[in-house]
């Protein structure tokens, strides 16, 4: 059972969607609390609305180090030591192969993979430090294990956050601190809009034109509430369980997914016998 009250959890992307929901569940369940996000106007707002004395605020862009630096030493003087990491600031971006940008690919990148990197070598050895248990929560998405048209680089980065999970908890198995892995699909959110703030498709307005954010911005609308994903989250995580999955109807694809790569693999094994 992995404990949460009485725990110092560090969150990131806490100012909106599922950080913020996170945020709030840590602390109905006795958790304190450091919230970070790059917004720093809207996690102001959040924070101080929460009016609470066990949450703490601290800016974080996790795509720079040294930015994921100095909040781990904001946790460590605020809270005395920290047992729980959520590494789930993300961004989205779409479009057509052969169309995207690099410095947009790069953006991307630096955010969704590196930032859980960055903060997970960096927490880490402070989590460990105390000797007491802790927990590294990365949210990746159910774009982590299946993927479709639209939206290469944000697939790309999701699998490989699922990829870094497991070997996290392979890695970890030997230690107090666990780990999971977020894999929602369709949670309220601004996740849509995030493309805004990407360097190159971000210039202008053109990717709101696209069918494809059409069609992500209304499936987002009408998602989970990001408050009863967040508590599903918690079970998860004090049941130490490594996925936390929220879509019936997407089990279906990925059982699909798990059929083609075992056809593929039995076809090359009668390949290779041939
Ligand atoms: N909402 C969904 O349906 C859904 C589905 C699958 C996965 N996710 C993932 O959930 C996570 C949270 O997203 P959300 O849906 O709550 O969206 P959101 O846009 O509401 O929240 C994301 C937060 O991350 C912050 N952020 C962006 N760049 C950052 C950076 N460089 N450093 C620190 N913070 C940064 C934003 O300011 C924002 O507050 C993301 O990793 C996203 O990919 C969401």
């Amino acid at each position: 059972m992995t404990e949460i009250s009485g725990k110092v959890a560090f969150v990131t992307g806490a100012a909106s969607g599922i950080g913020l929901a996170l945020s709030k569940s840590l602390l109905g369940h006795g958790a304190k609390v450091m919230m970070s996000d790059i917004d720093e106007e809207l996690l102001i707002k959040e924070f101080q609305s929460l009016n609470n004395p066990n949450v703490a605020m601290t800016v974080c862009d996790v795509s720079k180090p040294n930015s994921v630096s100095a909040a781990a030493e904001q946790t460590i003087k605020t809270f005395s030591k920290v047992h729980h990491i959520f590494n789930n600031a993300g961004v989205s971006l779409a479009g057509f192969p052969g169309k995207i940008a690099l410095e947009d690919w790069k953006w991307i990148t630096d955010i969704n993979l590196m930032g859980v990197v960055y903060c997970t070598e960096k927490f880490l050895p402070l989590m460990l430090s105390h000797g007491e248990s802790g927990h590294i929560t990365n949210t990746a998405s159910m774009a982590g294990h299946v993927a479709a048209v639209g939206m290469g680089p944000y697939f790309a980065t999701k699998y490989a956050v699922v990829g870094y999970s497991e070997a996290l908890r392979a890695e970890l198995g030997t230690t107090n601190i666990g780990v999971s892995c977020l894999c929602p699909t369709w949670v309220k959110s601004n996740i849509h809009n995030t493309i805004s703030k990407s360097p190159v498709a971000g210039k202008n307005d053109k990717y709101k034109k696209s069918k494809s954010y059409e069609i992500v911005k209304a499936l987002i609308e009408n998602g989970m509430d990001a408050e009863v994903y967040a508590e599903l989250c918690i079970k998860g995580i004090k049941s130490d369980r490594l996925h936390i999955f929220n879509d019936p109807a997407a089990r279906e694809a990925m059982t699909e997914r798990h059929k083609l790569l075992q056809k593929d693999y039995d076809q090359n094994l009668v390949d290779l016998e041939k």
